[in-house]
């Protein structure tokens, strides 16, 4: 099968690459240098001499901060360059698999949020992504839309300054004497080899759709600092920090915890818990193999 994987130089698209390449699929990643997604031209001419019969795009503007900052031009990616990508994609009728986030949600919710909770983004990159989700919804008929959650993976988060936020904190257990980190924002933390095994396995199917795509469970972020300490064998002093002691400078869900309720209803729900991925990620140990899927 022929896959085209936009952000393919990114910290998921690195690790999608890989999957579909060990799946012996004929994959074609993409990068900022050989395509931009904002403009309708530059998609046509990368995709439609290629004609792949799958399209996963990874590319996005996901710094919180620089969207609130520029949202222009976190529209023109998160918002009009996914609808250039589900008009092609439609053209050349293929699949289009496109990652999301949790970030469409406000957070007020107490249980975990399902494919059919109304979303409330509280900011410019949550109601940017949820316009771009809606642009594959209504385009595109073959479409999975995946909503993820704080990721994390071996290769650097171009976004982001490159360090994914297991490895900042090991930095800073490395650098500090105590390490203060805050416990009252619940997230599910997804590795980006479980979300990659979830997409190779959805690539195979026809269950079109919007998925909740994240880590079994959930912890607050002094929690997950709290196991990576722990699993690492890294003895520094780690605090809760007090309620609002790192205010954002820009509203961020406190709760953004998924359910992947559809996952499960179809079956296909391949998540492990998200300490699971955790431990797996910082032994190095490989999860287990996904089950033979046809080329
Ligand atoms: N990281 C998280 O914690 C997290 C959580 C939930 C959801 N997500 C979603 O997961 C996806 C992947 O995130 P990631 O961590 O892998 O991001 P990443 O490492 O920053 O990779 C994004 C890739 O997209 C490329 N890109 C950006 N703008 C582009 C454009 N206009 N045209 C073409 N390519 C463009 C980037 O290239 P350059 O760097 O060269 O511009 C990079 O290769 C994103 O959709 C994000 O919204 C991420």
């Amino acid at each position: 099968m022929n896959v085209t994987v936009i952000g393919g130089n990114g910290q998921l698209g690195s690790d999608v690459v890989c999957a579909f390449e060990n799946n012996h699929d004929s994959v074609r990643p993409l990068t900022h240098a050989d395509i931009e997604i904002g403009n309708l031209d530059s998609v046509r001419n990368c995709l439609q001499n290629s004609n792949p019969a799958i399209v996963v795009n990874t590319a996005a503007m996901h710094h919180v901060e620089n969207c609130e900052k520029h949202p222009a031009a976190a529209y023109a990616v998160n918002a009009i360059g996914v609808r250039n990508l589900a008009l092609v994609t439609r053209e050349i009728g293929a699949t289009l698999i496109h990652i999301s986030t949790d970030y469409v949600f406000d957070g007020r919710k107490t249980t975990p949020y399902v494919e059919d909770d109304a979303p409330l983004p509280l900011n410019v990159y949550g109601n940017s992504k949820l316009a771009g989700e809606h642009y594959v919804r209504t385009l595109n008929p073959k479409h999975f839309v995946l909503r993820t959650s704080a990721l994390y993976g071996k290769h650097q988060c171009r976004a982001k300054g490159g360090r994914n936020f297991v490895d900042l904190m090991l930095e800073l257990a490395r650098t500090r004497g105590k390490v203060r980190v805050v416990d009252d924002e619940f997230v599910s933390p997804t590795a980006t080899s479980d979300l990659t095994r979830q997409i190779v396995a959805l690539s195979r199917c026809e269950s079109y759709g919007l998925y909740h795509a994240t880590a079994e469970n959930h912890c607050s972020w002094y929690e997950f600092t709290k196991e990576i300490f722990s699993l690492a064998g890294v003895n520094v002093k780690l605090e809760a920090a007090a309620p609002g002691e790192f205010p954002a400078k820009t509203p961020r869900p406190a709760y953004s915890v998924l359910e992947n309720r559809e996952l499960k209803r179809i079956g296909l729900n391949m998540f492990s818990a998200w300490d699971v991925g955790l431990r797996q990620y910082l032994t190095g140990s490989v999860s287990e193999p996904l089950p033979s899927v046809p080329a």
